[in-house]
């Protein structure tokens, strides 16, 4: 059994590290520990040892381009809006009794936009948000209206033009990424939508190189308490507070505010790009 050459083994853990500076992704961190396992099993000399990790590091290469492709953190989760009847979906996201609909006024004042600021609603659904934010940052600001859906931004380019509501400027991006420019935007706002991120990591670091130096995120999101959370919340919405502000943290964000007691059962927390 012959290992490569030292220069060989270089080379690769090069491209693993290269790879994972490059875009933040839990497999290839994997990658690189293996990688690690080698470097540590040259230095150590067990042959076994030696052995095992040169098999790991042979599978983890070849199958690099797979696991790179992040797989669904929530399959199907998104299925009603593939082709979603619009009036339908105004009906439940625009009326009383949702929290955050119930709540606009307070999210509002909490978000304190300033005229001329750039703003990115992602997952902005029938439009609820995009729509008051549009005169808040005034005709030198800019709303960008982001959704995986054809549908909803349409609707939101129609009531915008019905409105004239000139600073919006809809985008239909992928389920892994909102396709801002880099550098573009000085606040995200992600509203009943981060459960809905089947590539979390994907669409954070997406959103991370689209933020301004210091740019932020605010995050509303359902709480979910286990035994305490209703049946619907407990079954749609995959992870509570916790496990999404960890992915926010680790796709390279602050937690830099939380309003308590804001909402009746939802969390609001703003982050900031590091
Ligand atoms: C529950 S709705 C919330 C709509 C809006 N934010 C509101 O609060 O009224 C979730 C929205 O997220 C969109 N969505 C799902 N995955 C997305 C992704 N990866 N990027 C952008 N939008 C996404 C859906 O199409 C849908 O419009």
């Amino acid at each position: 059994m012959h290992l490569p050459s030292l220069p060989l083994h270089c080379l690769a853990l090069k491209h693993i590290r290269s790879q994972h500076l490059d875009s933040f992704n839990p497999s290839l961190h994997n990658q690189r520990c293996v990688a690690d396992i080698y470097s540590i099993a040259y230095i150590k000399g067990h042959s076994m040892f030696r052995f095992t990790a040169l098999l790991l590091t042979l599978i983890t290469l070849t199958t690099a381009p797979l696991l790179a492709q992040e797989k669904s953190v929530k399959p199907g989760i998104n299925k009603s809006f593939e082709s979603p009847d619009v009036p339908k979906f105004i009906e439940r996201f625009e009326r009383e009794g949702r929290d955050v609909f119930d709540h606009q006024k307070e999210i509002l004042a909490a978000l304190a936009l300033k005229p001329g600021m750039k703003v990115a609603d992602v997952g902005a659904g029938t439009g609820l948000f995009t729509r008051q934010f549009s005169p808040r940052v005034g005709p030198c600001g800019k709303v960008y209206a982001v959704d995986i859906s054809e549908e909803f931004t349409s609707h939101i380019k129609k009531t915008a033009k019905e409105q004239g509501l000139t600073n919006i400027q809809t985008v239909v991006c992928k389920p892994d990424s909102v396709e801002l420019p880099p550098n573009s935007v000085d606040l995200v706002f992600i509203c009943d939508t981060y459960h809905h991120f089947e590539y979390p990591y994907k669409t954070m670091r997406s959103i991370h190189r689209a933020l301004k130096p210091g740019g932020e995120v605010v995050l509303i999101d359902f709480q979910r308490i286990e035994g305490v959370s209703d049946e619907w919340i407990l079954g749609h919405v995959r992870a509570g507070q916790e496990v999404f502000t960890k992915e926010i943290l680790d796709s390279g964000f602050v937690q830099i505010d939380e309003k308590l007691d804001l909402l009746d059962e939802s969390y609001f927390v703003r982050f900031r790009k590091q």
